[in-house]
């Protein structure tokens, strides 16, 4: 299988992308009203550390919180326990073993008359002192023991505090964007005119997808209704606006919203507002630590893809030590790219490669051509532009001198202007198979139906994975659905197939679902890319 060579974007998206990418995004908006309402949805900050406590046994400031299991009091740390694992997200209890843990919500534990439960336990109505006392000491409002099951635990005052005050919140805090019968799901859409391509492929093909899940009876007898809005100026407005929109629209969750540029600014406003985004459209998956729980990624940026290629040219390799240059134009996508590199040559065994900086004029290209040669390395890493990787083909060629290229993720028509000695010897990587076309044919379907755009369609493929896994999560995370059940649905997903992409696995520590890349390399003769490798995991 080929590639046409003509159509840029119907290879993946990210050459699309790459154009776009870093860019500060001119553009238009209108009304900066502030709109009320959301807040009787939103936790306290003191509310908002007690779910922490709750869910993740955790503590907000750091300090600890220890929890110890039956007679033989063991300690274990907090969060090892935590008390939704038994009690559920809802409080409502999941029962175990025979053994039902209480309801804790609000209602439940302050029955004005008190509580009996089955086995003939009974209590007045719980307050805070009393709340402290069962969790602390494994005592009810009457001075019954609980059961052991029950862990006691030791945490500080403060946190004591927080996670009571969370727990009167407990099961009426359900999440914004939820109803009896809807989900409210968001997507940013770029509002620079030349990229509205993108924008109405994100508009044609989430609106389509979620047509059919909502003509189909919905998630559990709810509706997806679907809110768009547009990015803005700056990262910093981009964000802003985006804030506004969650709140006002009361999303949910979001789906594939067009992040480049603003990539660091919204991944941190997911985890500040607590709203799960599924598949943003990016070159720069935010990775690092501590994890972002909320951003679910689908593909791995260029610096995964970097790797890919790294596993790949290494293996093909007959030296592997030290056999390795990387050429880089002084730019910051570069430097993360750079360090991927020499980070994964060390992995496979075939590092440490050498970088060397690309010269600044063109007239210096040949005497650095000669620099290079004299290395005598038959490998090099080029983070460039096709048209400085050209320039140094060029020369290398009048040196009697074909290295093999491997290109970073970017490479546009242009480097089909390479020198014929360089047949057979460049190759770059791609997210997506550029002939995988297994059960695409559910995609096919829906673009028939819903006479989705022909252009761009490395955007949408990626726009309608994004739908595809968003849905399953929820499908999964059951009727009584929240962001955090979501989120844990999600974390649940291996190799899911979404039909156009890689199989995606996400994880407690994973938020890129393929981790990986295809290597293509480049028939100079008939100008087109051809396929050089299977899937390559990056992991
Ligand atoms: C390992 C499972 C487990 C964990 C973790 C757990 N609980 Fe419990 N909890 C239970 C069970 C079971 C009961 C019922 C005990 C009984 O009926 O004697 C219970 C009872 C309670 C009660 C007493 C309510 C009543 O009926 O009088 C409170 C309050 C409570 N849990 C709060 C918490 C809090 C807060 C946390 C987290 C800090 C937590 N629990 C963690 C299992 C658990």
């Amino acid at each position: 299988m080929s590639l046409p060579a003509h159509d840029r974007c119907t290879l993946p998206y990210i050459i699309c992308l790459a154009s776009i990418a870093g860019l500060i995004l001119p553009g238009s908006f209108g009304d900066l009203v502030f709109a009320g309402g959301a807040a009787q949805y939103l936790l306290t900050a003191q509310e908002k550390s007690g779910k922490q406590i709750y869910v993740h046994g955790t503590s907000p400031g750091g300090r600890k919180i220890s929890a110890y299991l039956g007679e033989s009091s063991v300690e274990v740390p907090g969060r090892t326990m935590p008390c939704a694992n038994c009690h559920g997200l809802d409080g409502r209890g999941k029962p175990e073993g025979g053994v039902v843990p209480s309801n804790l919500t609000w209602e439940a534990l302050t029955k004005p008359y008190g509580v009996t439960h089955p086995e003939g336990r009974t209590h007045p109505p719980y307050t805070d002192r009393a709340l402290e006392l069962a969790i602390t000491r494994g005592l009810d409002p009457a001075g019954n023991k609980l059961l052991n099951v029950m862990p006691h635990y030791q945490l500080s005052q403060e946190d004591l505090g927080d996670l009571v005050a969370y727990l009167k919140r407990l099961g009426k805090d359900h999440d914004p964007g939820l109803t009896e019968n809807s989900i409210t799901i968001g997507t940013t859409i770029p509002a620079r005119a030349d990229l509205a391509g993108i924008g109405q492929a994100i508009k044609a093909v989430t609106t389509a997808f979620f047509e059919e899940v909502n003509s189909r009876g919905g998630i559990y007898n709810r509706r997806i209704e679907l809110k768009i809005n547009a990015t803005s100026d700056t990262p910093i407005t981009t964000s802003a606006i985006v804030k506004r929109f969650i709140q006002n629209e009361q999303v949910f969750a979001m789906t594939s919203a067009f992040t480049a540029g603003a990539d660091k600014e919204l991944a941190a406003l997911m985890d500040n507002l607590e709203v799960p985004m599924v598949g943003p459209l990016t070159l720069y998956p935010q990775g690092g630590y501590p994890l972002n729980r909320h951003v679910f990624y689908i593909l791995s940026g260029v610096e995964g893809q970097a790797r890919a290629l790294v596993n790949f040219a290494c293996q093909r390799m007959p030296v592997k030590r030290a056999a390795v240059l990387i050429v880089y134009s002084d730019d910051e996508m570069a430097k993360g790219v750079l360090e991927a590199i020499t980070d994964q040559c060390r992995k496979s065994g075939c590092g440490p490669p050498e970088p060397y900086g690309y010269p600044n004029a063109d007239s210096d290209v040949p005497g650095f051509a000669a620099k290079l040669k004299q290395t005598s390395k038959s490998v090099i890493f080029f983070l460039g532009t096709s048209r400085e990787a050209i320039a140094l083909m060029k020369e290398a060629s009048e040196l009697r001198w074909s290295p093999t290229f491997y290109l970073g993720a970017i490479a546009g028509n242009e480097i089909f202007g390479a020198p014929p000695s360089f047949a057979k010897k460049i190759f770059f990587s791609v997210p997506s198979s550029p002939d995988d076309h297994t059960r695409t044919e559910e995609f096919r379907d829906l673009a028939t139906k819903h006479k989705l755009p022909a252009h761009h369609l490395g955007v949408q493929r990626s726009v309608y994975s994004a739908a595809k896994i968003l849905i399953e999560g929820l499908k999964r995370a059951g009727k009584d659905l929240s962001r955090e059940k979501l989120i844990q649905a999600l974390e649940g997903l291996y190799e899911y197939p979404t039909g156009v992409t890689p199989a995606v696995t996400y994880g407690l520590n994973r938020r890129i679902g393929a981790m990986g890349a295809y290597v293509v390399t480049i028939d100079l003769e008939k100008k087109q890319f051809l396929p050089a490798s299977g899937w390559i995991d990056s992991n």
